[in-house]
């Protein structure tokens, strides 16, 4: 016998759609999911707020969005990488000690992934990242994650990112990242 509550649940679950998400139309509606899936006070929404939209003017960022009813409960975005942008002058140092730079070139960067914690676990993330790395022309992908034990490392370990460099520190962030590559496509289970 089913439970009520699973039906809704998997209901819910079905209903989600994958697509292009116009990010910087939409940014507002992207950053309450980031808020509350990542933890950001409305300062620092206020700030990613014009990071994204100055972002989405990049040649080759692109965004999809995950939708339940029309409305966003996850998203995904990220570009071509472009060794003069801000986060790859950070992170080069880092690569450069364990000589891993060459990841900086021919390289599709996921800049940020998130999913509403309501939608978490059923295979959203996983659906957005590789649905958006099939689509670049890139052989490969990079990306910084907080360097610890989160759902978001375990997902990117399963499709295949490994750690060019860890301990990485972005300034302004008080928590060390972890800066992992994957060949594309990423893997299947
Ligand atoms: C990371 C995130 C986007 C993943 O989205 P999601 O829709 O929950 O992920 P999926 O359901 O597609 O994949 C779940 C995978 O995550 C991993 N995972 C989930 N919970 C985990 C946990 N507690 N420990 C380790 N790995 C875990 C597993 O690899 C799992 O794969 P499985 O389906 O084989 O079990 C989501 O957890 C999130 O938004 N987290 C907060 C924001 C964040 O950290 N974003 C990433 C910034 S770098």
């Amino acid at each position: 016998m089913r439970l009520p509550g699973h039906d809704q649940r998997r209901r819910s679950d079905d209903d989600i759609v994958i697509g292009t998400l116009d990010l910087s139309a939409r940014v507002d509606e992207a950053l309450a999911v980031q808020a509350v899936a990542f933890g950001l006070g409305p300062d620092e929404v206020a700030v990613r707020r014009q990071i994204v939209v100055r972002h989405m003017t990049y040649p080759g960022a692109r965004a999809l969005g995950a939708t339940a009813g029309g409305r966003l409960v996850g998203f995904v975005y990220g570009m071509p990488n472009d060794r003069t942008h801000w986060w790859s002058t950070v992170v080069e140092p880092y690569l450069r000690s364990g000589g891993h730079t060459d990841w900086l070139d021919d390289s599709f960067v996921i800049t940020e992934l998130h999913v509403h914690p309501h939608h978490q676990n059923r295979g959203v993330g996983r659906s957005l990242i590789t649905t958006i790395t099939d689509s670049a022309a890139q052989p490969r992908s990079i990306l910084s994650a907080i360097d610890t034990d989160s759902p978001a490392r375990g997902l990117y370990h399963s499709l295949g990112y490994e750690d060019l460099a860890r301990r990485v520190l972005f300034p302004s962030a008080p928590k060390p990242y972890a800066v992992m590559g994957a060949p594309l496509p990423l893997r299947r289970r």
